[in-house]
């Protein structure tokens, strides 16, 4: 029989997924799991990397037995990952050097300021696309190297090796050390018009060369699984809004799309060219195919929205599930004047300000329970609304649709004040599980599941839409309260 599925594996910030796709690209199984967040500091966000590797294989296994399918009847193995995430490991044993240290992470606060000096924070954005923030690996390894001066030596003699997720899972499967270049693109340490290591930015941010992944395509046969998944090619490996990106097919210039997961990531295909920016958002790489030139995107990327409504059923116990949220939200009929700017990891896109945090303003008597969850959910509409803005000024381009996928989509208030605020269509396809299907269907194309990327984009159907009801008057007014509310929250710790 000949293998028609595939496994793509998503790795996300706070759980782990693997969906099997058949070669129609409907989802046959899925199974899901949830890993620790440690937090051994306020700022600090660590994962455990033997515990995401074991989740992997479990997820792996019970998707397949949930399909009643073997790792014969696979054709390929996607990975899709949390982008940023930083792991050491020991080469010889595979043992983690260190708990991961997880993108949300503010610890390299103190380099990302000594680095940047009077140079500013566009310092390295030439090259590297990206502006300096504790966000990206690069400062992250040098913490690490810095904090534990042994592993310096070991690192230079190619003992101990760096990785994000994407890597970590290669590694583990096919014993290859390599990333892609969306990952890579998201270090620091990656040329964006070369797609290798620059030897200034690991000079600068004193990382050894021997430690660095080789950079691959997006769409490529990494290896053959080992182990459990034995001979079954591993053929694709994109940062998770990348493969969210590939997944809604937004193939063409001016395509965006929006995830709304723990963050929420606005990137908008620029074709083969990168746009460096000068208002505050990220040039990155949004996949490379097999040696197709690589096609670039603009990003927003946005720290805390989902995480927002968790904080508010774990920390505050005014929800007991994330989507009771929505019920909570339509008590009101709005926000009763209350703004929410949730910067609990400092502000990213388009501020870049890690000395901000979060703010609750225009607060009286009158305010409920259910006003703050409609202002957290519109913080969710209002920060995209200041990605999109920035987008739009810096690109020329007219987003005419924006398309959207993951968890906090399912609120119909939320998609209904997004298309408002951002006065454009919301749409949201049939299948939603836009990132693994991304990573899917660029394995697929390695191993020539599908022929090309038109039959891809014949399988995107829409599912809901939602257009702008909200007169411009009251867009504007909401938007000038917002605004102020992160004026507040900008600066709080100087
Ligand atoms: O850049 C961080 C992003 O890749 C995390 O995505 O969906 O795991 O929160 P998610």
């Amino acid at each position: 029989m000949t293998s028609r599925y595939i496994a793509a594996i998503d790795q996300g910030t706070t759980s782990t997924r693997c969906i099997v796709f058949d070669d129609t690209g409907q989802v046959v199984a899925l199974d899901q799991r949830e890993h620790r967040q440690i937090y051994p500091r306020p700022g600090w966000v660590e994962h455990d990397a033997a515990e995401i590797w074991h989740n992997v294989q479990a997820v792996t296994r019970a998707a397949l037995d949930a399909a009643g399918l073997s790792r014969a009847d696979l054709a390929a193995i996607g990975i899709t990952n949390q982008r940023e995430t930083t792991l050491l490991w020991d080469v010889a044993t595979g043992e983690p050097v260190h708990n991961a240290i997880v993108w949300q992470d503010t610890r390299t606060d103190r380099i990302i300021r000594e680095l940047a000096g009077d140079a500013g924070p566009d310092r390295f954005r030439e090259a590297s696309g990206l502006p300096l923030a504790t966000y990206f690996a690069g400062p992250k390894i040098r913490w690490l190297l810095d904090e534990r001066p042994e592993l310096r030596a070991r690192a230079e003699a190619g003992e101990v090796i760096f990785g994000t997720v994407d890597t970590w899972l290669i590694w583990r499967l096919t014993g290859r050390h390599a990333t892609d270049v969306t990952n890579a693109s998201r270090t620091m340490l990656m040329n964006l018009s070369t797609l290798d290591w620059d030897e200034r930015l690991i000079d600068a941010f004193g990382v050894p060369r021997a430690m660095l992944p080789e950079i691959l395509p997006s769409s490529y046969v990494y290896g053959e699984a080992r182990g459990d998944f034995g001979g079954v090619p591993v053929a694709s490996a994109l940062g998770d809004q990348s493969a969210a990106l590939f997944g809604q097919t937004c193939f063409d210039p001016g395509q965006a799309k929006c995830t709304y997961g723990t963050g929420s990531f606005l990137l908008l295909n620029t074709g083969t060219t990168p746009v460096r920016s000068e208002r505050g958002l990220l040039t990155t790489v949004g996949y490379q195919i097999g040696d197709d030139r690589p096609v670039y995107a603009l990003e927003g990327s946005i720290a805390v929205t989902g995480a927002l409504v968790q904080w508010l059923r774990d920390n505050l116990g005014i929800i007991s599930s994330a989507p009771e949220i929505n019920d909570l939200a339509a008590t009101v009929d709005d926000n009763g004047g209350c703004y929410f700017v949730p910067a609990f990891s400092g502000l990213f896109a388009p501020y870049w300000r890690t000395d901000a945090r979060g703010v609750i303003a225009g607060l009286t008597g009158y305010v409920t329970k259910g006003h703050l969850a409609r202002a957290a959910l519109e913080a969710t509409g209002w920060q995209v609304k200041d990605v999109a803005d920035a987008m739009v000024a810096e690109s020329d381009v007219n987003i005419a649709e924006l398309r959207v996928d993951g968890g906090m989509t399912a609120s119909d208030l939320l998609m209904q004040f997004q298309a408002d605020v951002l006065d454009v269509p919301v749409v949201r396809p049939t299948i939603a599980e836009t990132t693994a299907l991304g990573a899917a269907y660029a394995a697929g194309l390695a191993v020539g599941i599908w022929p090309d990327l038109d039959t891809l984009r014949a399988n995107w159907r829409v599912d809901a839409q939602w257009q702008s009801r909200m007169p411009a008057a009251d867009r504007d007014r909401g938007h000038g309260l917002w605004r102020k509310a992160v004026d507040r929250s900008l600066g709080w710790l100087d």
